[in-house]
This record gives structure tokens, C-alpha cells and sequence, in this order.
């Protein structure tokens, strides 16, 4: 978090609206060599120090990895000497591989730690079990299985067969959290649609004269232009394109970095999302090249999660976003909200458009994070309930 504000993230639910993985069969841990056990307070704890690393791997490389999913791996070694590893982009190393690597000799009857189930099939790298068999691993701990059809209990499984022993369930919902967008995509086929909104308080968006830029502070646009940074797709309305040109890059927000890759180098390079236009975009127009879409919103979702997207950005205008809402096409919204109040109707809302003619008919969420940047709010809310 940028500032030094009082108030704090409080993620309170991760997957609004999403079934719960695949749970694992509880078993006796050390009574035999091939069972999967869920993490009593006492067995899970132990590993919940190395999870956390993992998953402060996997956050490096949130940008980078989709479709494949960001994932971060730990590897202890009997001495205590710890190993880390991130997913590579496509095609690249996945994290156990990094960490493996990195481990060496070490990994010899050491515990792996990984935030994913390791996959067990030939994609464009070899199956991760291979590896860690390979590599003498004693026992592994993995905090979530993987739902894509092509792992889905297969890497477990595997493991078990070679007289790993394996433990699922440690950070399990922080992990869920953290893999949202992935575990939706690989369920659903869909990527997460997230609704970004910048207001102010009395929830306007422009003024009636046309200016909109800028309502929130830096500090908010610095947070949007991450989360362009972790999203496969930014998609705006024509009429946004015609009032402000945008481009829809990444442009101010540099990734963190981090060792988290055997080879030494660190994960900073941006990639750009993919530009969409529900609408046509006017030639000339800062957004190409970009995707023109003319068609249903809900075909643009399902091509996009077909394209490979597991998250999707929503940057507006009203028109659009309104219409997305409505279609019950929107996940979740982040709302950035400035302290500023155009005192009036005349202004443009955040939503446009015929809304819930009733109460009864309102769109239902949760709030899953309320931040601080600067002087304006960050709101997470996640849908529970579309009309
Ligand atoms: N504060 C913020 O968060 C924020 C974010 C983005 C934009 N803005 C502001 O919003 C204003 C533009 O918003 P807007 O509401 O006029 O336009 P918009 O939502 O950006 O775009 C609406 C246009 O999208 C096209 N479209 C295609 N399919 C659609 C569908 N199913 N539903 C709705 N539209 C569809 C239509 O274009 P055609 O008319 O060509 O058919 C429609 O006129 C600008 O002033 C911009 O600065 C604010």
C-alpha cells in the first residue's frame, strides 16, 4: 500500500459466487507413505511460514503467467536450507521446476511447498511430477488442486503412487484468493470480469461539460494501471474512445521483482492486455490495434475466455458498464472513490442506463477489501446476487 493511512486491506471473501475446489479424502499423514491429508492446526502449521514465501513468489509474477496460472513453490531441504521458484511466462519453467533447480542436490528428501498442485501432463514443458520425483522430494504440501481438467487430482495422485507424501489445504483460502481469476477460468471457460469505476463520493464520473480527468489522485490511477497490468483484456465503450483517446496501456506502474527465477533474472517486464472496444474504434484512434466488438457482450466473454483470458477489465464509459451489469456479465468491481462531490444530477453517473426498476431487482454484493490510496478509497465488491 502506498500510503501510510490507517485504514488497512481487509480481504474478508475470496470467491463470491465460486464453488469450493475439490476436497481431499482427510488420512493419517504419517501412518502411511500414499495418503493426502488436509491440515490439522498442528500439521499445517508447520508449513504455513513456507506457504506464505510461496505465495510472495507467485504475487511476482501475477503479470506474467496467465493462462497458465501464477504459482510460487518453496522447497526445504532436511537441512533447512529454503529454495524459491515462480512460474515462468508461457512455455517457460513452472515454479517447482525454478525451485527444484535452485535446490539442486538439496532437494535430495526435502519437502517441496507449492501453492498449486504440480501438473502430471506434457504441456509445453514436462510434467512438474517428473521433476520433483525425479529430484528425491520426500514430501510435498500444496495449498490448492488444480480444477483444469487436464490435472484435476492427476499430480496428487502421481505423487502418492511414488510414496510422496502429499498434504493439501495449507493457506488454502489465501491461495484461492490469490488464483481467483485461474480457478474461475478453468471451471467456468470464463475469465473473472472485473468493473473498474472511479467516482466521486457522489458517485459522478464527468462533468456535464464533458471533463472527467482527473477525479481520482495518482495514487488510484497508479492501482488501475496495475490492475491492467494483471488483466488479459481491457475493454472500454466506443463512446469512451471517441471522448478520450485512450491508449489502455500499462504505463505507470513498475512490476516489484524478485529471485524468484533459477536463471537469476527477475519478473519485470509488462506485458500489455489486449485492447477491446465494445463498438467500433474511429481509425487513427490510440486504442488499435485493438479487438472491435459488435456482437453479444456475453459472446465477447465467452471469446475472450476461449482466447486464453482468466481476468477481463471493464474501464467504462457508464454506457458500457452499465450494459455489462445489467447482462449479469460483471465478477467483481473495484470502485475508486475521490473525496469530491459534483453536488448535482447534471453530472455523468457511474452507471448509465435503465437500472433496477425495484429493490427487490438491485444487483447484491459483498465487499471483499477496502483500501486507502492517497487521499481516495479503493472498494472491492464481489457479485453475490445479479437480478
Ligand atoms: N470515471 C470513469 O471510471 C470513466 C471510465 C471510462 C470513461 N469515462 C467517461 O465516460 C464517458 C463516456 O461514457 P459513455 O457512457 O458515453 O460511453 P461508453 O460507455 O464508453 O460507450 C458507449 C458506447 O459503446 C458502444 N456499445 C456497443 N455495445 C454496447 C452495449 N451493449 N451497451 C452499451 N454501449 C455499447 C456504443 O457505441 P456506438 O454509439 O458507437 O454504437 C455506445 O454508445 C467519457 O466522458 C469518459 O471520460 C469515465
Amino acid at each position: 500500500m502506498p500510503c501510510g493511512c490507517s485504514l488497512t486491506t481487509t480481504t474478508l471473501i475470496p470467491t463470491a459466487g465460486e464453488p469450493a475446489p475439490e476436497s481431499v479424502t482427510p488420512a493419517e499423514r504419517t501412518a502411511k507413505p500414499r495418503t493426502v491429508t488436509t491440515p490439522t492446526s498442528r500439521a499445517g502449521g508447520r508449513w504455513e511460514g513456507a506457504m506464505d514465501k510461496a505465495i510472495e513468489a507467485a504475487a511476482a509474477v501475477r503479470h506474467l503467467t496467465s493462462p497458465n496460472p501464477w504459482v510460487g513453490c518453496v522447497v526445504i531441504a532436511p537441512n533447512g536450507s529454503a529454495f524459491t521458484g515462480a512460474t515462468s511466462p508461457p512455455g517457460g519453467p513452472h515454479a517447482e521446476r525454478h525451485a527444484l533447480t535452485s535446490a539442486g542436490a538439496a532437494a535430495k528428501d526435502a519437502t517441496l511447498i507449492t501453492t498449486l498442485e504440480p501438473c502430471d501432463h506434457q504441456g509445453r514443458t514436462g510434467p512438474c511430477t517428473d521433476a520433483i520425483i525425479e529430484a528425491g522430494i520426500r514430501r510435498a504440501v500444496i495449498a490448492v488442486l488444480d480444477p483444469d481438467p487436464a490435472v484435476s487430482g492427476a499430480g496428487v495422485a502421481r505423487l502418492q503412487s511414488e510414496g510422496i507424501e502429499v498434504q493439501v489445504g495449507v493457506r488454502q483460502a489465501e491461495v484461492e484468493r490469490q488464483l481467483l481469476a485461474y480457478l474461475h477460468h478453468r471451471r467456468t471457460g470464463r475469465p473473472w470480469m472485473v468493473a473498474k469505476l472511479a467516482a466521486s463520493i457522489d458517485g459522478r464520473t464527468a462533468a456535464p461539460d464533458g471533463t472527467s480527468q482527473w477525479i481520482t489522485s495518482l495514487e488510484a490511477r497508479t492501482d488501475a494501471h496495475r490492475l491492467r497490468a494483471v488483466s488479459d483484456a481491457v475493454i472500454v465503450g466506443a463512446g469512451t474512445v471517441r471522448a478520450d483517446d485512450p491508449s489502455l496501456t500499462v504505463r505507470h506502474w513498475t512490476p516489484p521483482g524478485g529471485r524468484v527465477w533459477s536463471d537469476g533474472r527477475e519478473p519485470t517486464t509488462v506485458v500489455q492486455p489486449r485492447r477491446v472496444v465494445v463498438g467500433s474504434a474511429a481509425r487513427g484512434a490510440r486504442i488499435h490495434p485493438c479487438l472491435q466488438w459488435e456482437g453479444s457482450l456475453d459472446d465477447l466473454v465467452v471469446r475472450l475466455g476461449t482466447d486464453g483470458a482468466t481476468q477481463a477489465l471493464i474501464e467504462g464509459g457508464p454506457a458500457a458498464a452499465g450494459a455489462f451489469v445489467r447482462a449479469g456479465l460483471v465478477d467483481s468491481f473495484v470502485v475508486y472513490l475521490a473525496p469530491a462531490l459534483f453536488a448535482g444530477d447534471d453530472g455523468a453517473p457511474i452507471l448509465s442506463g435503465p437500472g433496477a426498476q425495484s429493490i427487490h431487482d438491485i444487483v447484491r454484493g459483498k465487499i471483499t477489501a477496502v483500501e486507502r490510496l492517497g487521499p481516495d478509497v479503493r472498494i472491492d465488491m464481489a457479485v453475490t446476487d445479479t437480478a
